[in-house]
């Protein structure tokens, strides 16, 4: 590990499936994250793993982002020990089924947090922000692939509002603040875990996203995962994603900190996915010839609110923070089974 002193980074959401993995990025590049998570979805034994994998001990509030005053409070003194030198807030609710059906839950954690943050960053005069955004603010994009200054359109679910209005919240705060900068990654879909295999993705409960159901699906966990949609316009008729390991994802927001250092009155939206278009089918066939584990599936109609295509431009992150992504398909899917196989028992929802 990098032990130079970067910079002491607060980072909300630090305990979850991608925070985790850029503690690690973070710790690597010689910052030093500050967690605060309130486990709504996240387990605190990840502070073990963290400690197991990068031999430091990690400081972790557990609080709710939600509690504007009283978490600025726990804050302020931390700052005056040693300055937040920027925020990466990652904290949210991100299922987007659960947000069609509990809508409020969903607006008031991801806009009270987002509204949190900025007012610590004004509070405290820490300039920086790099905040979790999703493809999902572009719905359905006119042209593949998206680029950045692609128009974005009505979002499919209440999830999908909350990051394009956390998106309008940082833009005006950042014209009312001009020495803060602010940075708006556009994750394509992260898949993967840590090569160690001490860090990964276990949703509470039945995953949502495709890949732990998949791997969870091949251990026998689960029911056969279904394949929602084989009529759409792609070369096999299965929906065609963007998947970008999660260690690259991690790695793509220490750039970004280290990119913002010194552009006060900044706000940059980047994508942050594989520049490659993969079906639902080629990612169960690159999943068996890189692990040798079948996976029981089934067809079934699409699902609504899926869009048929989109994968993204990264030319922007590559010519602004010089990112571009180090694994392929197979190594994430290779790290997603190996992190699943070594899951207890306890964990199978
Ligand atoms: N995983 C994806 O597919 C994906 C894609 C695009 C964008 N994102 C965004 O990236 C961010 C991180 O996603 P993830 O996959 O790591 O999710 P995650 O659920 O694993 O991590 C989010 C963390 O935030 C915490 N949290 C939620 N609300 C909180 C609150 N009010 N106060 C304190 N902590 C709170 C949770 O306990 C969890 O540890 C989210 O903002 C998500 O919307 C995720």
């Amino acid at each position: 590990m990098n032990t130079a002193h970067k910079g002491r980074i607060l980072v909300t959401g630090g305990a979850g499936y991608i925070g985790s993995h850029t503690v690690v990025a973070l710790l690597e590049a010689g910052y030093e994250p500050l967690l605060l998570d309130n486990f709504a979805n996240s387990s605190p034994s990840v502070l073990e793993r963290l400690h197991t994998l990068t031999g430091q001990s990690i400081t972790c509030l557990e609080a709710d982002c939600t509690q504007t005053d009283a978490v600025l409070e726990r804050l302020r003194p931390l700052h005056v020990a040693i300055p937040f030198a920027g925020i990466i807030h990652f904290a949210a609710y991100k299922a987007v089924g659960e947000s069609m059906a509990r809508p409020l839950e969903y607006y008031h954690n991801n806009l009270g947090a987002m509204t949190s943050v900025l007012r610590w960053m004004e509070e405290l005069g820490i300039s920086l922000l790099v905040f979790s955004s999703s493809c999902t603010v572009y719905g359905q994009p006119e042209a593949l692939p998206v680029s950045e200054s692609a128009p974005m359109q009505p979002a499919s679910s209440p999830y999908g509002h909350t990051k394009q209005m956390c998106e309008q919240m940082i833009g005006d705060f950042v014209r009312a603040n001009p020495s803060c900068a602010a940075v708006l990654l556009r994750y394509f879909n992260p898949i993967g875990a840590h090569p160690s295999a001490l860090l990964g993705e276990l949703p509470l409960g039945r995953p949502n996203n495709l890949v732990p159901y998949l791997t969870q699906a091949a251990a026998g966990w689960i029911p056969p995962l279904t394949v929602f949609g084989t009529d759409y316009p792609t070369p096999d008729g299965t929906a065609v994603r963007d998947y970008i390991h999660v260690c690259d994802l991690a790695r793509g927001h220490v750039q970004a900190l280290d990119y913002l250092a010194h552009k006060p009155g900044i706000c940059q939206a980047i994508n942050l996915g594989a520049s490659e278009g993969v079906s639902v089918r080629q990612l169960i066939d690159t999943f068996t010839a890189a692990t040798g584990a079948p996976v029981p599936h089934q067809t079934g109609p699409r699902r609504a609110g899926d869009v048929a295509q989109v994968y993204a431009d990264t030319t922007l992150a590559t010519q602004l923070l010089g990112w571009q992504p180090q694994f392929s398909l197979a190594d994430a899917l290779r790290h997603a089974w190996a992190w699943q196989q070594q899951l207890p028992e306890t964990s199978r929802p």
